[in-house]
């Protein structure tokens, strides 16, 4: 990468999991701060999308070095840390409990100033919800759990939802359809973060003293809305009229106890946030 005026009095920050869905958002808005920034990638195989090798093309355009490697690589994870000051981890939540590994090879560097593992959802040890969430955030409470106990400076974002992927599942937007799906009351008030403003706040976020060592919930005031008047803003713009579908408080629940995993985890999520 080439160091500029503009990049070489910042922090070098390294991304786990950032070609992923929200990783990419991370990766670009740490690019467009003028940060030296690194992606620790698994190597390219037959099997991957012709999206994936253009967004790794768009990368190296933006100037980020793609280290290619795997998680059970210690001395490389190791050798590249020590060329970083900060880690932000965006892996999936089936590799939450690899960041292990990452956290052994923080210890060993020993040079890292702040690491930010994958969590961006929940405030995670403030709620209690159904069973399959629960089960889901343990995953994440325990390298929470971790982190605290050890030396490693490090910051927990609480993004609350992303607006997007929400808006996705409530609205389906580009598959028009008459009816609309409420959960509970559609009264709740959910915190609908655009992930593009998740990611840039959180290279800020991992950047800012302030920050060490705490949890960090993003709760912008204008972005707090209702699923009934996010309908209602939603018909208002398309000038459509949209039929309500209840599923009531007790659905969920049941749905929760009866679908398979990951299903049980969607609705748990669903039952929590509204
Ligand atoms: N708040 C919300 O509304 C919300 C919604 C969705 C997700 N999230 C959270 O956002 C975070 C990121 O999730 P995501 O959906 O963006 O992730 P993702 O797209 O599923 O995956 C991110 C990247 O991780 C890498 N990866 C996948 N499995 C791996 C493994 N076993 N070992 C090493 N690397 C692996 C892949 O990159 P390579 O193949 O290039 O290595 C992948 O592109 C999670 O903590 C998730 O819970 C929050």
């Amino acid at each position: 990468m080439e160091i500029t005026s503009s990049s070489c009095n910042k922090s070098k920050i390294l991304v786990f999991g950032g070609t992923g869905y929200f990783g990419k958002h991370v990766v670009r808005a740490s690019a467009s701060f003028s940060h030296p920034t690194f992606v620790f990638v698994r190597p390219a195989t037959p099997q991957m999308p012709p999206s994936s090798l253009q967004l790794r093309g768009e990368f190296r355009s933006l100037g980020v070095t793609l280290v290619q490697g795997e998680l059970e690589e210690h001395e490389k994870m190791v050798s590249v840390l020590k060329q970083v000051d900060i880690v932000i981890s965006v892996l999936p939540v089936s590799a939450i409990p690899d960041q292990i590994k990452i956290i052994d090879a923080i210890i060993a560097a020993g040079n890292i100033e702040r690491f930010l593992p994958s969590e961006f959802g929940c405030e995670e040890d403030r709620i209690t919800p159904l069973p399959p969430f629960e089960a889901f955030l343990e995953k994440k409470k325990k390298i929470r759990r971790l982190l605290e106990a050890s030396t490693i400076p490090y910051t927990f974002v609480s993004a609350n939802c992303y607006a997007a992927y929400f808006i996705s599942l409530l609205l389906h937007p580009h598959d028009p359809r008459p009816d609309l799906v409420v959960y509970g009351t559609g009264e709740a008030k959910a915190v609908l973060n655009w992930e593009q403003d998740v990611a840039k706040y959180t290279i800020k976020v991992a950047n800012d003293p302030r920050t060490r060592n705490r949890v960090v919930i993003y709760r912008p005031p204008g972005n707090i809305i209702s699923q009934n008047e996010l309908i209602s803003s939603w018909e208002k713009k398309t000038g459509r009229r949209f039929e309500k579908v209840c599923m009531q408080e007790d659905e969920l629940i049941k749905l929760s106890q009866s679908l398979p995993s990951p299903d049980n985890i969607a609705v748990s999520i669903l039952h929590s946030v509204f």
